[in-house]
C-alpha cells in the first residue's frame, strides 16, 4: 500500500492535483486496502499529494480504521445536518480549501461532490481518471496471481456447468447453473457481471440477457462469464455448437478463434493497444465478415471489468509488462447466430500470456 501511495503522490504532482477524493470502489480499495459498500451515507477519502489521508465516514464504521494510524478519520453521526461538518474538518486538516481536488467522474456521486463543494467552495474538482487509471493499469505479481485464480475458478465452474447441460434447458436455467458453480468453485459473491448465456438468434446480440428460450439443436451458444477473487475479475467467452450447426456458423466460429489467436500473438510490450485490435480485425475482415465484428477487440481487466487499456482501433496507449486485458473478437449474423472467443491476457517481458486455457475451437454439446 505504501508503495502505491508513493506512486499516487508522483501521479498527482504530475497532473497538477493537490489531492484526490475517492468514494467506495476499486480505486479506494487499491490505494488504502479499505472496503466500504456504496450506501446512502457518504464515505470519502481525501488523499493528498503530500501523502496525507483523511477519511470522512459514519461513526459506525470506526472499527475499520481503528488499526490504521496513517488515516485521519472524520466521523459523523446519524443527523444528516451534521455530515457537512465532518467534510469541513477533513478539508481543513489537509489544507485543501483552495485546492485542485481530483475526482473519478464515473464513480463519485453528486451526493459526495455537493458535500465537498460546500466544504471547499474555492476548490476545483477536475477529473483524476487518467492519473488513477495509469496507476492501476500495470498489475504487480500479486494482482496477476489473483486474476489467474479468478480465471481458474471461472474455467472450473464452466466445466461443471457443462456437465449439467441438458438439451432443451433454457438460457436462464443454464445461467443459473453457471452462477451456482461459480460460487461453489470459490468465486467471491460479487460476480463481475451476470453471465451472458445466449443461444440461436440471441447469440447474434453481443449484450444479450438470458431468456426462457430453450437451447436447441442447430443453435450457436455463447457463454460470457467470469469470477471474482480478492476483488479481481476474470471475463471469458466460449461458443458452442448445440448439435450440428449450419456450415457457415461453424465457419465463423473458426474465424473468430483465428482472430483471437492473432490478437493474442500480436500483443507485446512496446506496441500501441490499437495494434492488437488491428491484428484480430484483419483476420475477420480478410474472411469477409468485417461488417459483422461490431465491437472493440477488448478492454482492460482488473478490479473493474472494464478499465484501461481499451483495445480499439487507433488507441495509442503503449502496452507495458503487467497490463491485463481481454481479447474477444466476435462475428454476429443478425437473426441467425453469433460467435465470440474471449481470453484474459497479461503483457509479459517479450509478449503476452493468456491466463485462460479452455479450448477455443467450436466444441459440440449434445
Ligand atoms: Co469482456
Amino acid at each position: 500500500m505504501s508503495h502505491r501511495l508513493a506512486r499516487l503522490q508522483t501521479a498527482l504532482r504530475r497532473a497538477h492535483l493537490d489531492a484526490v477524493a475517492l468514494n467506495p470502489g476499486p480505486s479506494l480499495s487499491y490505494l488504502t486496502g479499505l472496503h466500504f459498500h456504496l450506501m446512502e451515507r457518504p464515505v470519502v477519502a481525501l488523499l493528498s499529494a503530500q501523502g496525507e489521508t483523511a477519511l470522512v465516514l459514519p461513526e459506525l464504521e470506526a472499527p475499520k480504521v481503528a488499526d490504521r494510524p496513517n488515516i485521519r478519520p472524520f466521523f459523523y453521526g446519524e443527523d444528516p445536518a451534521r455530515w457537512g461538518d465532518a467534510f469541513r474538518r477533513a478539508v481543513e486538516a489537509l489544507g485543501l480549501a483552495r485546492a485542485r481536488i481530483g475526482v473519478e467522474p464515473t464513480r463519485l456521486r453528486v451526493l459526495e461532490l455537493r458535500f465537498l463543494e460546500a466544504a471547499a467552495p474555492e476548490a476545483v474538482f477536475p477529473s483524476a481518471a487518467e492519473a488513477i487509471a495509469a496507476l492501476r493499469m500495470t498489475k504487480d505479481a500479486e494482482e496477476i496471481a489473483a486474476m489467474e485464480q479468478a480465471v481458474r475458478i471461472a474455467q472450473d465452474a464452466l466445466t461443471a456447468a457443462l456437465a449439467a447441460f441438458r438439451m432443451g434447458m433454457t438460457e436462464r436455467e443454464f445461467a443459473a447453473e453457471l452462477v451456482l458453480q461459480l460460487l461453489r468453485h470459490g468465486s467471491e459473491p460479487e460476480l463481475p457481471f451476470q453471465p451472458i448465456v445466449a443461444a440461436g438468434p440471441n447469440s447474434a446480440n453481443p449484450h444479450a440477457v438470458p431468456t426462457d428460450r430453450p437451447i436447441s439443436r442447430g443453435d450457436l451458444l455463447i457463454v460470457d462469464w467470469g469470477a471474482t477473487w480478492q476483488g479481481y475479475f476474470s471475463d471469458l467467452t466460449r461458443t458452442f455448437a448445440v448439435g450440428a450447426v449450419e456450415p457457415e456458423l461453424a465457419r465463423i466460429a473458426e474465424i473468430a478463434a483465428q482472430a483471437n489467436a492473432a490478437g493474442r500473438e500480436a500483443a507485446r510490450p512496446g506496441i500501441p493497444a490499437g495494434e492488437v485490435d488491428r491484428a484480430a480485425r484483419n483476420v475477420i475482415a480478410a474472411a469477409g465478415y468485417g461488417d459483422f465484428f461490431t465491437h472493440r477487440t477488448g478492454h482492460g481487466l482488473g478490479l473493474d471489468v472494464h478499465e484501461r487499456p481499451f483495445i480499439f482501433a487507433g488507441n495509442e496507449t503503449v502496452l507495458r509488462p503487467g497490463m491485463t486485458f481481454t481479447v474477444e473478437p466476435g462475428i454476429y449474423l443478425p437473426g441467425r447466430g453469433g460467435v465470440r472467443v474471449e481470453d484474459d491476457v497479461v503483457i509479459t517481458a517479450d509478449g503476452a500470456r493468456s491466463l485462460s486455457t479452455l479450448p477455443r475451437h467450436l466444441a459440440r454439446l449434445g
